[in-house]
């Protein structure tokens, strides 16, 4: 048997697996497993609790006897809400063209795995969140990064957009609003991206799953609603964030018949757990409030935060439009992100994410989350500012 890395043997397996690892972040996260009380803020799980009538509808659901196989696909009744909620969104989906997956970790590799062939190239805006990088190595398909810049306030450039392009691009993955950056794409932004993605036959992979966490009276705005686009476009979505159910696992696509049927034939075991839809149903379908009220405490947090870390000589951030995120340039501390994060963590046992895990273009920059109250927040800007201060000696 002749093996080499074209084959599936250990050493395609081993080569797909090596290109996942972030040696950035793993070399500051192996310092931080040895150390006792530290603050991880690494992540993106919020201190929010799962609302009461969505736990409700859980227990319920189990007291029922909502016990059995689901179908594949995702139950009636949850298809069914998931596509009137995008009626919202000015996108007319089926709820057959609806899968339901089991967070969007699933519903990202399902829709990558689904229409990506080894050797395609898929353009992605950097700094980018970081499964987005990992599937496209693994799939053996081509990345194409094109970086958003900090002086430009982390917009769209649609030039170098135009330039990534190429006839063997076949996907543009689109986050919005973004994780890392906090940008929510302008309607002007999104319509530039459907004119390239109709121009040179591209789908688009909208990851939206922070599409309710969004501020200054913007409103999110779906790239599959302008015209053309919802034959090309795979949104993304997971109920982690919106309704504080990072532990629960539940997540979605939605596309086409024509993607979606493609999709559904992975063979990567669909079917969530029936009561967890259940409550999905019970989510979707209100009361909204504390979802309002969770973006209010976000939007609290990041006035809070933003200004404060501005106050800090060497440090600059960008006022983030959405998501839970704040991604503050280091820059003039001349200082490499993991380095900086590590002697953050040393010196005042605070765990961030370096930026240049995100992609070359996060670099000099590191990611904090809004996921702790002010208190915490004020914690983390002044342990910065200290840090700062000794940077700059
Ligand atoms: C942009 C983005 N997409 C997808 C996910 C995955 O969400 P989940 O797997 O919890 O549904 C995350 C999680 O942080 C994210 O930030």
């Amino acid at each position: 048997m002749i093996i080499d890395e074209n084959t599936m043997s250990d050493s395609f397996i081993e080569k797909r697996l090596r290109s996942l690892e972030t040696p950035e972040h793993a070399r500051v996260l192996a310092i931080a497993r040895k150390m006792e009380g530290v603050l991880n803020l690494s992540g993106g799980d919020p201190d929010f609790d799962t609302p009461e009538h969505i736990k409700e509808a859980a227990v319920g659901a189990l007291r029922d006897g909502w016990t059995h196989y689901p179908v594949t696909y995702g139950m009636p009744a949850l298809r069914e809400a998931i596509a009137e909620y995008h009626g919202k969104y000015g996108v007319d989906w089926k709820p057959s063209e609806v899968i339901v997956t089991a967070g969007s970790g699933q519903s990202l590799y399902a829709s990558m795995a689904g229409t990506i062939n080894p050797g395609d190239e898929v353009v992605q805006l950097e700094p980018y969140y970081v499964a987005y990088h990992g599937l496209i190595e693994y799939l053996g398909a081509k990345e194409v990064p094109v970086p958003l810049l900090e002086e430009e306030g982390y917009r769209l450039d649609v030039e170098a957009l135009k330039e990534g392009i190429t006839p063997r691009t076949k996907m543009l993955i689109l986050c919005n609003p973004s994780n890392p950056t906090g940008t929510v794409y302008t309607e002007e932004e999104l319509a530039a991206v459907a004119d390239l993605a109709l121009e040179n036959d591209l789908l688009i992979l909208s990851d939206e799953v922070y599409n309710e966490l969004i501020w200054d009276g913007r409103s999110h705005r779906s790239i599959a609603a302008l015209p053309g686009m919802r034959e090309r476009t795979i949104v993304s979505m997971s109920f982690s964030k919106t309704f504080a159910m990072t532990g629960w696992r539940l997540g979605y696509l939605i596309a086409d018949e024509s993607i979606s049927s493609m999709i559904a034939r992975m063979p990567i075991g669909y079917r969530v757990n029936t009561f967890v839809q259940m409550a999905g149903v019970a989510a979707l379908t209100g009361p909204w409030r504390p979802v309002r009220e969770m973006g209010e405490e976000l939007d609290r947090r990041r006035r809070f935060f933003v200004p404060r870390l501005n106050e800090i000589d060497g440090v600059t951030c960008h006022m983030p439009e959405g998501s839970i995120f704040t991604f503050p340039s280091i820059r003039g501390l001349g200082v490499k992100s993991v380095d900086f994060c590590e002697a953050l963590l040393k010196e005042s046992r605070i765990l961030v994410r370096p930026g240049v895990a995100f992609g070359q273009a996060g670099e000099c920059h590191v990611r904090i989350p809004l996921i702790r109250p002010v208190e915490t927040l004020e914690r983390v800007a002044s342990a910065i500012e200290d840090l700062a201060d000794g940077l700059r000696g």
